[in-house]
């Protein structure tokens, strides 16, 4: 933890692994039987049910207790959780379940094999059904060719407006900070409400320094993100139950392993060589290879709007510098999402007060002025060389 001050911190260095009454280790563990819910189960007169099962479901299949498995059951284990493991109850999105159009008012997406925005269904001890968002419903999306790509945060996903209509408060909504939430963005940390961070490509996770947008953790091996997720789950279900480790070990091996699935930045470099040239002399220094990102870098030094970054829940005075891969395909950029695409960065009319480009909000974008002053053609090179990353 970089800042042991702030309230992750705190709260983590007060519950894990102290031994004391109030250990998080002591808390039940959680492996529910869950099913997800099928696209066809829209069509119903009501839609799909939050509350009711239309199978059987199954809990992820467990090795038994003290025994490993190996790295490729492990990522095929964590490939399951992904997609399954409830990570927070969620009844608000029942919203999202109305009817066959329901889905996409909320940016859920729908898969005639993988269901409807990776919502399950988890049976309860006490028999009681409960709706649960799994990692896919903000970390998978669907790619230009179609295809659901697992770590691709889903830009269109708007939590905020399904909570808000859940709870029926569309026309007082306007003035709640959930409102401003908007597409591809949500607040995992504050009680207010008020720092929404975007949800990050998990893609490039393994190559990265810190952890976070405000770069709250050190390091992306494969304990600390466990330990990550193990927070995550414990943290978003009030502290009552905790997952087993295997699955948030799972986890971390499978987001480790997404990667895999980018482009080598050399097909960048052939795409444009003048483009990859302009980046060595001018981002490189932070952006570093293999995996385009750095040390994190002070509030003031980069420019962007600080709230997240001096948040008392997580910030650390700085931003992490994202890692580039995968840049060309994900959704909107910065730490708040505010920046349509790669061309909209590196376009200098952005600092200007009549900017009308910037997504959640009007105005200039400002910070992150680099390469802003390059040529028209070097920065055109530029462009080009990212949207390949
Ligand atoms: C409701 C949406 C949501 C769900 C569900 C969710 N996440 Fe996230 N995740 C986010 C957001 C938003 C952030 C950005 C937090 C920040 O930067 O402060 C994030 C950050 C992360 C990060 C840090 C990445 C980085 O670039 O620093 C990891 C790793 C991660 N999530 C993995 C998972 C896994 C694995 C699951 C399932 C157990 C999961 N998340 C469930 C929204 C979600
Ligand atoms: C001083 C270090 C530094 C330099 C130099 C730098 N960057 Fe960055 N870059 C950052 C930081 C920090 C962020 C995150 C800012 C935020 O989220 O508010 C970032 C964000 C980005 C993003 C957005 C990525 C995303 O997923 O949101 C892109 C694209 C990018 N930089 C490209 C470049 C290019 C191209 C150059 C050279 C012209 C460059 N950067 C130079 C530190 C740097």
């Amino acid at each position: 933890m970089v800042s042991p001050a702030n309230a992750y911190s705190v709260l983590r260095l007060a519950r894990y692994a102290t031994g004391a009454a109030d250990d998080w280790s002591r808390l039940p563990l959680f492996n529910p039987p869950v099913e997800p819910i099928l696209t066809q189960e829209l069509d119903g007169p009501a839609g799909a049910s939050a509350t009711s099962l239309s199978g059987a479901p199954v809990a992820l299949p467990l090795p038994p207790d003290g025994a490993s498995l190996d790295d490729a059951a492990l990522v095929r284990l964590g490939e399951q959780a992904f997609a399954r493991y409830p990570t927070q109850f969620a009844p608000y999105m029942r919203v999202a379940l109305a009817s066959r159009q329901a889905p996409a008012r909320y940016g859920l997406w729908t898969d005639a094999a993988a269901g409807v925005g990776g919502l399950v269904r988890a049976r309860m001890p006490d028999g009681s059904v409960w709706l649960a968002v799994t990692c896919a419903t903000c970390h998978t999306a669907r790619a230009a060719d179609g295809r659901l790509v697992a770590g691709m945060p889903n830009a269109a996903l708007n939590v905020g407006r399904a909570i808000l209509d859940a709870e029926g408060v569309a026309a007082a909504g306007a003035s709640d900070p959930r409102a401003a939430w908007g597409p591809g963005r949500l607040d995992v940390s504050s009680a207010a409400g008020t720092e929404p961070a975007r949800i990050p490509d998990l893609r490039p996770v393994r190559w990265l320094t810190h952890l976070h947008q405000d770069a709250t953790l050190r390091g992306a091996d494969p304990v600390t993100l466990a330990i990550r997720l193990e927070t995550l789950i414990i943290t978003a279900n009030n502290q009552t139950i905790r997952p087993p480790r295997i699955v948030t070990l799972a986890l971390a091996a499978y987001v480790r392993s997404l990667g895999d699935g980018l482009p080598d930045p050399k097909t960048a470099a052939v795409a444009s060589p003048a483009g990859a040239a302009v980046f060595a002399t001018t981002c490189a220094k932070c952006h570093a290879a293999p995996g385009f990102t750095g040390p994190p870098v002070a509030l003031a030094t980069v420019g962007t709007d600080p709230t997240l970054g001096r948040s008392i829940d997580r910030g650390t005075g700085t931003y992490r510098v994202p890692s580039l891969r995968g840049v060309g395909t994900r959704g909107p950029l910065l730490h708040d999402g505010t920046i349509p695409s790669v061309a909209a960065l590196f376009d200098p009319a952005r600092l200007s007060a009549g900017y009308s480009g910037r997504l959640h909000g009007t105005g200039p974008v400002r910070g992150h002025t680099y390469g802003l002053s390059l040529p028209a053609p070097d920065r055109r090179a530029l462009i080009a060389y990212l949207e390949h990353l």
